[in-house]
């Protein structure tokens, strides 16, 4: 007998295996019913999900029903004349439970509209098996200048990816600037897309704090409304701005966080300024020391802050971890602007090296025992500054080439958003910074002394006074 397979009448070939899906004759009635049940459970979900849309809209039709438009319109008055009241009674409250809410719902919506657009073309989402896979908008918060956009990646990212496609995302989604950090979970990124420019003004001088606290010199604003401040103690600080982006401004900004120690002896600054005294010279009343000349004078200076501190680790070796500045003992601040012609542009050997020399001794002991350098230069190069890497807080002003950020603020740091190549001449003192325990770098502006507020501070400061345009010694 011939081996065929007929099923439910029909012939099919003949195979090891053959398996048809069984047919089920449902009555009409059971898929209208299935299909109406479908439909309910889809809308009961779609009202729960978008409760904050589906409530509002349920009590106002409902109201209108009931009452008519009169309580509609009464309900819209009262709601109008409390969200008022609140807003101009305490307005912290009402940013935080009414505002912001609101408006993170609504960009919400936005975001979400452009979001495949944005993840394909930034190359962030993850093809895979003939599938598109992209990253999930998780929540949305909105804060004074910014919007916070929880992410939760695709498997397989990490925060960084996202960070160097931030300028691409920024462009997208019609910000000035995205910052991508981890999120607060693994397989999460915040970003953080910046909407306006708190920076935008010329920041004022900060008060003279009477006591300074070296752990936190208030010197500037940063991005997100905080006060700059500047850990002192157990750092040395280098500034790097290109010709006119504010180095001076920042170097002012540290001596007037200073200036109340200079009064009570509790802090020596030593200035330097191979300008000439173009920068430093008109403070200087409140310099316990000052070349601006003699490059024979600076690396002497020099040599002298290098044995101080080396006299100081000696003694306080196995005593204490962090010096205390006291009047006998003050912290010594050496303040050198254009740092590029002690290092680099001088043209006496012998007495490069020694500046070298001295400068890498206080820069490596200094720190500890209370012998800062806060230093100003142009040029980031090796060529220019071999001990650039001696120096833990940098500054990074206007830049003129992407490639110097790195060097100046670690590696990746412009990818993470550091953009001070992209600074607008018209911005000066405006930089980034790196804060201890925030893997992005900050915007900051440096608060900005025009000459009278110098004068004026190295005046009511200084230990020292003016006779001719000569400082003299003696106690002010
Ligand atoms: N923080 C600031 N806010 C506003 N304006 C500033 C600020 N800092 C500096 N400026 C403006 O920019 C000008 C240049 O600043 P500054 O002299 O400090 O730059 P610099 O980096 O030291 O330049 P250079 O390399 O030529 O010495 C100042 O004259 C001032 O008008
Ligand atoms: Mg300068």
């Amino acid at each position: 007998m011939p081996l065929i397979n007929i099923i439910r009448g029909e012939t099919i070939p003949v195979a090891p295996l053959n398996v048809r899906t069984p047919v089920f004759r449902l009555p009409i009635w059971a898929v209208v019913v299935w299909e109406t049940v479908k439909a309910l459970a889809w809308l009961v979900a779609t009202y729960v999900r978008h409760w904050y849309v589906t409530l509002p809209a349920t009590g106002l039709t409902w109201l209108y029903l009931a009452h008519g438009w009169q309580a509609l319109a009464a309900l819209v008055c009262g709601v109008t004349v409390v969200a008022t009241g609140w807003a101009f009674g305490h307005r912290p409250s009402w940013l935080r439970f009414g505002w912001w809410p609101i408006l993170a719902r609504i960009r919400r919506l936005v975001y979400q509209r452009r979001w495949m657009a944005a993840m394909v073309t930034a190359k962030l989402s993850v093809s895979y098996d003939k599938r598109t896979i992209i990253p999930e908008i998780r929540r949305v918060r909105c804060r004074t200048g910014c919007d916070e956009v929880t992410v939760r990646m695709v498997t397989g990212q990490i925060p960084d990816d996202f960070a160097k496609a931030s300028e691409r995302l920024a462009h997208t989604f019609g910000v000035r600037q995205v910052k991508a950090i981890p999120g607060p979970t693994y397989a999460t990124v915040v970003l953080v897309l910046m909407r306006g420019d708190s920076l935008h003004e010329t920041v004022e001088p900060l008060p003279v704090p009477a006591r300074p606290d070296f752990t936190a010199l208030p010197i500037g604003v940063q991005e997100d409304g905080e006060e700059y401040r500047l850990r002192l103690f157990g750092t040395q600080v280098l500034i790097v701005g290109a010709t006119g982006s504010g180095k001076g401004s920042v170097i002012w900004s540290v001596v007037r966080a200073l200036a109340g120690g200079v009064a009570d002896g509790l802090v020596e600054l030593w200035g330097l300024d191979p300008k000439g005294g173009m920068e430093l010279g008109i403070g200087r009343p409140l310099f316990a020391r000052f070349a601006s000349r003699d490059f024979a004078e600076m690396a002497a200076m020099i040599e002298q802050a290098a044995s101080t501190a080396q006299e100081r680790a000696a003694r306080l070796a196995g005593q204490t971890r962090q010096h205390i500045p006291t009047p006998d003992e003050p912290l010594i601040v050496l303040v050198i602007d254009e740092l590029a012609n002690l290092t680099a542009y001088l043209t006496e050997r012998q007495l490069k090296d020694r500046i070298k020399a001295a400068l890498g001794i206080v820069l490596t002991q200094g720190r500890a025992v209370g012998v800062h350098v806060v230093a100003a230069i142009q040029d980031p190069r090796k060529e220019v500054l071999p001990a650039r890497g001696l120096f833990p807080t940098r500054i990074g002003l206007r830049l003129s080439e992407p490639a110097e950020v790195d060097m100046v603020l670690g590696d990746g740091m412009r990818d993470r958003g550091a953009l001070c190549d992209r600074i607008p001449q018209t911005q000066p003192g405006i930089g980034y910074v790196v804060l201890e325990g925030d893997p992005t770098p900050m915007r900051v502006r440096l608060t900005y002394c025009d000459d009278t507020t110098i004068r004026d501070m190295a005046h009511d400061h200084g230990r020292l006074r003016l006779v001719n345009g000569k400082a003299t010694g003696g106690a002010a």
